[in-house]
């Protein structure tokens, strides 16, 4: 059986909606990926990680191969964050274990010149989404994604992964420029969030990875506030699926976060604490925030955390997973042995 999923039958999209449903519905970030020898095949057939992810049938392909092995509630698209930069105009490449490169930074007014094309250079990313939501069982959700503008912002200026400081410091040095710089994202953001939902995302996550290290101010101005001004333009244009805001390190920030940014859900990273997420959940639902390497460590540690964590977030709307994204070298059995003990609990 195939279709769209409604929030009646997905566990997913009812946690995401507040509801709190039999058990936590459960999905792993980057649960697509090196992991899994079928997807390390499917990686040698294609000539970069870039034509990979612009590849709909071998993107979906990506997508549905968790979802073959494991019972996981909700699917993410296949792609990467750095796909709007690129459509954006500025150059990206992956180095063989080395991570994503970027060419230099364009200036911001022809960056700003892209904005309106720059969704339609993604349109296979539209494609990927079609495709899977095609073949998935409707109580499965398809989730849609992008990079949160400051996040992608920090590759875009550093031209690599790296500390952000070269970044942090522009925030202070060229501050207008980075405002300018985040407003094109926030921008091309909301057109590509738009026509994935077109496509068939039912939810959707900004991927705000380098949260952390941010003083208050600047973190309202180059997080929270972009966050907000993306559901806001969402919203305008129509779109009305549940948005997950990741802002992966920012701490003690989140609760002015979860209050100002407009999202239906915030995902945790891995040091949230049992309170902050239980203050989270009386406003929204909650995700995370399992260690991904204690999953990869495995063991009776492992179980006694899920247990932990579905002890003391399960009462409330609460999707389980990771604090951050799986890690390549993690045995598929212990990935195997969380998705049994979260699909066995039954909240008391
Ligand atoms: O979650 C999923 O299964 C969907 C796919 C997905 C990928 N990247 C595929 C990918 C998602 C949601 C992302 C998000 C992403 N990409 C983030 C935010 C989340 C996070 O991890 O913080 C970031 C920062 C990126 C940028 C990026 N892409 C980096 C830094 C790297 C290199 C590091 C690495 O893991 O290799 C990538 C490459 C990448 N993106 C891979 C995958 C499966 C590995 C590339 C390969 O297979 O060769």
């Amino acid at each position: 059986m195939t279709g769209q999923a409604s929030r009646a039958e997905s566990r997913f999209l009812g946690a995401l909606a507040g509801e709190v449903t039999d058990r936590p519905p459960v999905w792993f970030m980057r649960q697509a990926g090196r992991y899994l020898p079928e997807y390390r095949e499917l990686r040698t057939r294609a000539k970069d990680f870039i034509s990979f992810c612009l590849d709909p049938e071998m993107a979906a392909e990506a997508t549905l191969q968790p979802m073959r092995r494991f019972p996981f509630d909700a699917s993410i698209v296949f792609a990467d964050i750095l796909l709007l930069p690129q459509a954006l105009g500025q150059e990206v490449w992956f180095e063989a274990g080395e991570g994503p490169r970027l060419g230099e930074l364009p200036p911001i007014e022809r960056l700003a010149g892209e904005v309106e094309a720059a969704a339609g250079r993604l349109s296979a990313v539209g494609e990927t989404l079609s495709r899977v939501r095609a073949v998935l069982e409707p109580e499965r959700a398809l989730i849609g994604f992008a990079g949160a503008p400051w996040t992608v912002a920090t590759y875009m200026i550093e031209g690599r992964s790296s500390d952000r400081t070269r970044a942090r410091s522009y925030a202070f040095e060229k501050p207008d420029d980075l405002d300018a710089l985040i407003e094109v994202l926030v921008q091309a953001t909301i057109r590509y969030l738009t026509m994935q939902v077109e496509a068939g995302a039912q939810a959707l996550q900004l991927f705000e990875s380098w949260a952390e290290n941010i003083p208050e101010d600047l973190f309202e101005r180059i997080v929270t506030r972009p966050h907000a001004r993306i559901v806001q333009g969402l919203r305008a244009a129509g779109v009305t699926v549940p948005v997950i805001g990741f802002p992966r390190g920012a701490g003690s920030l989140l609760t002015g976060y979860a209050a100002g940014a407009g999202v239906n859900a915030v995902g945790l990273d891995v040091q949230a604490s049992a309170a902050m997420g239980q203050s989270l959940q009386r406003s929204l639902t909650i995700q995370g925030a399992l260690d991904p390497l204690l999953l990869r460590a495995g063991g009776d540690g492992l179980d006694r955390r899920v247990d932990q964590l579905l002890q003391q977030w399960g009462d409330g709307p609460y999707v389980f997973n990771l604090g951050h994204g799986i890690l390549p070298d993690t045995p598929i059995r212990h990935v195997e042995q969380v998705l049994a003990r979260v699909t066995g609990w039954r909240r008391a």
